[in-house]
């Protein structure tokens, strides 16, 4: 029976891992996969999470089931972090909230959420987006659709474009929004764009949807859902997912949450017990020790300054990456624009070569990206600068 099904292709970035490990140029450098690397080029695990381990390691005197709802003081947590500890929406009990394994479950919880609001919702993405939004939300039975976002010619947002799009659609719309750090481009909506979206999202009556994995990797923790909270403010319903995989480097404990926000208490009360349902019926509930560690470092003051300082530092190194490359690029001389480089927000941009240029980034100087030019600027340091801009010189001409 078995024979039916075909063995599927690699996932073509995962393959980059392999390649990289196989070369043996000491000059080799991987901007492939997405994880926050350190100037060593080690994903380490954060002093603040290493401290609410060893907590949770004396505190933790049972391993019974959690709940639906995941470790309650997470969810909380999470509901302040991402809308802010004085939102309304928050005090007045209308957001529905569960943890999740990973922003993934969180998206595709409601991507299934939103095929049990109405199967035929078609989900809008931006054009580019990240490339796993499309078989999360498909395969819950869903549409997906492009709505255009990105300006190759100068690596920012064409908000008119994209605003021309959002003027067509309707209430069987939903439309997907990264809330900051866009990936795989780096180009960011503007709070201008955000309360455009806003209005056209009143005006049309489509279900904003945004997926916020980078919080804090681009201008800080407030500064970077200062678009999202806008939204919550002033739109009645959305639907948010968040992922500490970036933000608390907790990748593989699979830390997520969905977010409902209702028009009222009573209707958040009763998506609570939607959300429980859909949980339930794929996974049961979400693994529980990434939110302990979330919750222990969120409420306790000293160990969340820790872990704010430590985030801060992981987006400064990356601005100093960012503005380190343009300046050995232009020193190279390159005939192309790569201002964008520093406009662009959190750990990835477009370089905008085309995909033979990548090939030889990687075949003649064993520079790793993805064929469609993103790179990971935490993938770089200081040393590697230079190297990274010289072959772009001879790649580019
Ligand atoms: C845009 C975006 N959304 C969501 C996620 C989900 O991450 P995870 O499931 O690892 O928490 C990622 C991870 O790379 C991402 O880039």
């Amino acid at each position: 029976m078995f024979s039916r099904l075909p063995k599927l292709p690699a996932d073509p970035l995962l393959g980059l891992i392999g390649l990289y490990r196989d070369d043996t140029n000491p000059n080799k450098v991987d901007l492939g996969v997405g994880v926050y690397r350190d100037e060593q080029g080690h994903t380490a695990i954060m002093t603040s999470v290493q401290k609410a381990q060893q907590i949770h390691l004396e505190t933790e005197d049972s391993k019974t089931y959690i709940g639906p709802v995941g470790v309650p003081g997470f969810v909380n947590g999470i509901k302040s972090l991402v809308l802010g500890a004085q939102a309304q929406a928050v005090t007045d009990g209308r957001i529905a909230a569960i943890q999740t394994p990973g922003g993934c479950g969180a998206l595709r919880v409601a991507a299934e959420f939103i095929h049990r609001l109405d199967k035929d919702m078609t989900v809008w993405v931006s054009d580019p987006t990240w490339a796993n939004h499309v078989p999360l939300i498909r395969s819950a039975g869903l549409e997906i659709k492009s709505y255009p976002y990105f300006d190759a010619a100068t690596g920012d947002v064409d908000y008119e474009k994209m605003d021309q799009q959002l003027a067509q659609l309707g209430p069987k719309d939903v439309v997907l929004l990264h809330g900051c750090c866009h990936n795989p481009t780096g180009a960011d909506l503007s709070f201008e764009h955000w309360q455009r979206i806003t209005e056209r999202a009143n005006q049309q009556g489509f279900l904003p949807f945004v997926d916020i994995a980078y919080q804090g990797l681009g201008d800080g923790l407030d500064d970077d859902v200062k678009g999202v909270r806008w939204l919550s403010e002033n739109v009645k319903e959305m639907i948010i997912a968040t992922s500490c995989s970036k933000n608390f480097g907790l990748y593989r404990e699979r830390t997520g949450c969905l977010m409902v926000q209702a028009e009222n208490k009573q209707q958040a009360e009763a998506m609570q017990t939607q959300v429980q349902d859909l949980a339930r019926a794929n996974y049961s509930m979400s693994p529980a020790y990434g939110g302990f560690l979330v919750d222990t470092i969120l409420h306790n003051d000293a160990l969340r300054a820790e872990w704010q300082q430590e985030l801060a530092n992981m987006a400064t190194r990356v601005k100093a990456l960012r503005a380190g490359l343009l300046e050995q690029i232009n020193a190279q001389g390159i005939d192309k624009d790569f201002s964008f480089i520093t406009r662009q927000k959190g750990m990835f941009s477009y370089l905008g070569i085309n995909p033979e240029q990548v090939k030889r980034m990687r075949e003649e100087f064993s520079i790793y990206m993805a064929d469609s030019s993103r790179v990971n600027i935490a993938g770089l340091n200081t040393h590697c600068l230079e190297y990274v801009a010289s072959s772009l010189k001879k790649v580019c001409g």
